[in-house]
């Protein structure tokens, strides 16, 4: 009677699931979300093995999950796993939401790339229509991102990458959906952008991939995706060359942990006193 009673008074039960996964700031986001709008929620971050990521999603389901949040390095398997896909995931091909709809079936989308695009145009009132965009990398992060970033209407999309197949490869994917090439740091050298975008993981280990100078114009915006506790490389190597705006990627962390739970929870929770509570500014 009591194990049934306890069952019932569980709050209910969500995850992120990763590897590396103890660095993951999903946990403390969503239970701040979750008070904010009233709701009892459990958020756990779980490690999954390389090789075991749909037996973790099996058991997490039997264990009584709802929703869950996935990163590196299983958003393509979850793509994979997912039963019916959101459309800006099939464009993406990778998975960073699911949820079991109808009772069992398992959808999957992906909230990164309207993360990254509200943090840009709402929080920090970056225009992107028109505008000249560098997107360093060709990874996992940036594939995420592009679709709805062309969605954003923008002038030109350059996608540079240290191994340049992987730009062209990625140009060539969404080739059709607006001005979109792709090509290596070097030929990168005496062209400027209004944004540039650092989606590779050199900041992961304070580096700054080998960029030619002078790739800023004036009113440039230099947001790198990766975030730590001070600025990170490649925000001090933008700030040295001239952006007149540079930025982590804390907003987009957040803004896509609101989509993911909207997508779950029907709610939109506010972002702004999240985000300033996980960059040290306020306690949200
Ligand atoms: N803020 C957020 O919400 C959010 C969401 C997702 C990801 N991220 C961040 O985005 C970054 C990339 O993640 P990912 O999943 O795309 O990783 P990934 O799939 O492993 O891709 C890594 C990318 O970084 C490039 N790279 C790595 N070290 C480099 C260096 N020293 N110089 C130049 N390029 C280098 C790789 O180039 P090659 O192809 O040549 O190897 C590749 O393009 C990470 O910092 C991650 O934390 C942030």
């Amino acid at each position: 009677m009591s194990d049934l009673f306890d069952f019932a008074a569980r709050p209910a039960l969500y995850a992120v699931m990763g590897n590396p996964i103890a660095h993951s700031k999903s946990p403390r986001i969503h239970t701040m979300f979750a008070e904010q709008c009233g709701l009892s929620i459990e958020y756990r971050a779980i490690q999954v093995d390389p090789g075991g990521f749909a037996q973790a999603v099996s058991n997490f389901r039997a264990a009584g999950g709802r929703g869950l949040n996935v990163t590196v390095p299983f958003k393509i398997e979850a793509c994979k796993l997912a039963e019916r896909r959101s459309r800006r995931a099939e464009i993406a091909g990778a998975v960073n939401t699911l949820k079991w709809e109808d009772g069992e079936r398992l959808f999957g989308d992906n909230t990164d790339g309207q993360g990254l695009v509200s943090d840009i145009t709402r929080n920090l009132g970056q225009a992107l229509a028109g505008c000249r965009v560098l997107m360093v990398g060709a990874g996992g992060a940036a594939r995420g991102v592009l679709g709805p970033l062309l969605e954003a209407g923008l002038g030109q999309l350059v996608i540079a990458n240290r191994t340049v197949d992987r730009a062209m490869d990625l140009a060539m994917r969404f080739a059709g959906r607006g001005d979109v090439g792709g090509c290596g740091f070097e030929a990168l050298a005496g062209r400027q952008f209004d944004v540039v975008i650092n989606a590779t993981a050199a900041s992961l280990r304070g580096e700054v991939p080998a960029l030619p100078a002078q790739l800023f114009t004036s009113a440039a915006l230099a947001y790198d995706m990766a975030y730590g506790d001070g600025p990170t490389a490649f925000m001090s190597w933008a700030r040295e060359q001239g952006a007149a705006r540079v930025v982590d990627g804390i907003g987009m962390l957040v803004e896509q942990a609101a989509e993911s739970f909207c997508i779950w929870h029907g709610v939109r929770p506010a972002t702004a006193a999240v985000i300033a509570a996980l960059r040290g500014g306020s306690r949200g």
